[in-house]
């Protein structure tokens, strides 16, 4: 059984309901310190999901109006993304409603389809502005995303899509131009399921003249949910959640309100975290079809989870049993999770080989956790994690938002302290962990 997403809510006294304040898109956050040894127990509510937000958003700028997006998560990337879209020419304010607040976008009917170096840089979500910006406005001008921390990331499969559609590129100092007076529907066949290519080509296909058909296509929850509001706005898209989507062109779009599916990234990473310490827990929000993959893996390592009407029960014994992961698109083991299911190997009862088959280089919070203690082989591909007893709190360091939230997770079951710093990694995709623990009954501090 499954539970529902979040209820469409209205706003509070939306008449009157003040504008709240922008959360920074510089976080504040330098170091979370975690004191190992407490189990966890109780209830908490998953947030909406950070990689379906920042694609709703973008997806906003293919029609005028407005729109209120209902269970975004007030995190970095949620301020950055809402910057992207002010240099585009739209208004973007948190409004006060009930359980959490919602995101209104205001597009207007004039935008100036620019993405800028300084704030692509940041976050290379935004390059999901690309497909969109060139089907409303016929051309976009986006900087060039850089790496990232876990290796070289690519971007030619979003470009030979968007190319079949009928856009043509020039790389100009470090900027992509790209135009298209007319796109056209055609098929394309993925080579490998991008998530990013996928949501791209699809927010480039709603407006295209005649029908697309993208094969190969990524079937991660947040694209189903990006169908849906896209759906919601007029488009005519079959087959959302499976490998090929059809998408029947519109001639023209229009806003909507919407609410984001919960977070399975920001649920798995509680289920790592009491499978460390041992405990008891309730998460409320998380969808068990969006992550039955996981819930089996951490099943065989002998935890107890089971769906209910509203979210997950967890049970975790003290010391699991180590089990193999390899990383696969959805519906396999997400790349995501990787990082806290290898924090959780680290003291699980045997051996583990986990293959990361998307990301060279995803690695580097393994030194981190050999820090800790933890005995961790590693090749480009491959960890071969041998469990030990218990780590030993460490000073480490975040090099992305996982990996920060993984190494907040080893330190929960290690003893004494472990200073996770760079902890602005970890702000951009989580809203308030270190409270959230705390409610659980561990001891973390932010400074
Ligand atoms: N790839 C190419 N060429 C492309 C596009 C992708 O070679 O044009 C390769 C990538 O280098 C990678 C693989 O294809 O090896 C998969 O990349 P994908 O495009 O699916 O990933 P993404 O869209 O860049 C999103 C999430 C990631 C998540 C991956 C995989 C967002 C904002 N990011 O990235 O999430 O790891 O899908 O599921 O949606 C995170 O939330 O911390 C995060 C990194």
């Amino acid at each position: 059984m499954s539970s529902p997403n979040p209820p469409e809510r209205r706003p509070v006294a939306a008449a009157t309901a003040g504008h709240l304040d922008e959360p920074s898109s510089e976080s504040p956050i330098s170091n979370l310190t975690v004191v190992g040894g407490n189990p966890l127990n109780g209830t908490m509510r998953v947030g909406g999901a950070k990689n379906s937000a920042l694609k709703l958003m973008a997806a906003s700028l293919l029609a005028e109006g407005t729109y209120r997006l209902c269970n975004v998560p007030r995190i970095t990337d949620v301020a950055l993304m809402s910057e992207v879209l002010r240099s585009i020419g739209c208004t973007v304010h948190w409004e006060a409603s009930d359980p959490v607040p919602d995101l209104i976008i205001e597009v207007p009917s004039e935008i100036e389809p620019v993405a800028p170096y300084e704030l692509v840089e940041k976050f290379r979500a935004s390059i999901v502005v690309l497909g969109p910006l060139l089907a409303r406005c016929g051309e976009a001008r986006v900087a060039l995303p850089g790496g990232d921390d876990f290796g070289p990331r690519p971007i030619d499969m979003h470009m030979r899509g968007l190319g079949e559609l009928g856009a043509v590129f020039e790389n100009v100092h470090g900027y992509i131009h790209a135009s298209a007076p007319k796109l056209r529907g055609t098929r394309i066949l993925l080579e490998f399921p991008s998530v990013g290519a996928t949501e791209n080509i699809l927010m480039a296909a709603v407006l295209a003249e005649g029908t697309t058909v993208i094969d190969n296509a990524a079937r991660e929850p947040e694209i189903a949910d990006l169908c849906e509001m896209l759906n919601k706005m007029g488009a005519g898209i079959v087959g959302a959640g499976s490998a090929t989507l059809t998408i029947t062109g519109a001639t023209e779009m229009h806003s909507s309100d919407h609410t984001v599916i919960p977070d399975r990234v920001e649920a798995a990473t509680y289920l790592a975290a009491v499978g460390v310490t041992g405990g008891e827990i309730t998460i409320r929000g998380a969808r068990h079809d969006h992550m039955a993959m996981l819930c089996q893996k951490l099943g065989e390592m002998g935890m107890r989870i089971s769906p209910d009407a509203d979210g997950l029960w967890v049970l975790a014994p003290t010391r699991l049993r180590s089990v193999d992961c390899p990383t696969l698109p959805y519906p396999g083991l997400a790349t995501d999770f990787m990082p806290f299911l290898v924090a959780l190997l680290a003291t699980t009862e045997g051996v583990g080989i986990v293959t990361e088959n998307l990301f060279a280089g995803r690695f580097k919070y393994v030194d981190e956790l050999r820090r800790m203690g933890a005995d961790i082989r590693t090749d480009t591909h491959h960890a071969v994690v041998r469990g030990v007893d218990r780590l030993s709190g460490a000073p480490v360091k975040a090099h992305d938002i996982r990996a920060g939230a993984a190494l907040v997770v080893a330190g929960l079951g290690a003893e004494g302290s472990t200073v996770v710093s760079d902890a602005h990694h970890v702000a951009r995709g989580y809203e308030d962990l270190a409270g959230k623990l705390v409610a659980l009954g561990p001891d973390v501090t932010v400074s």
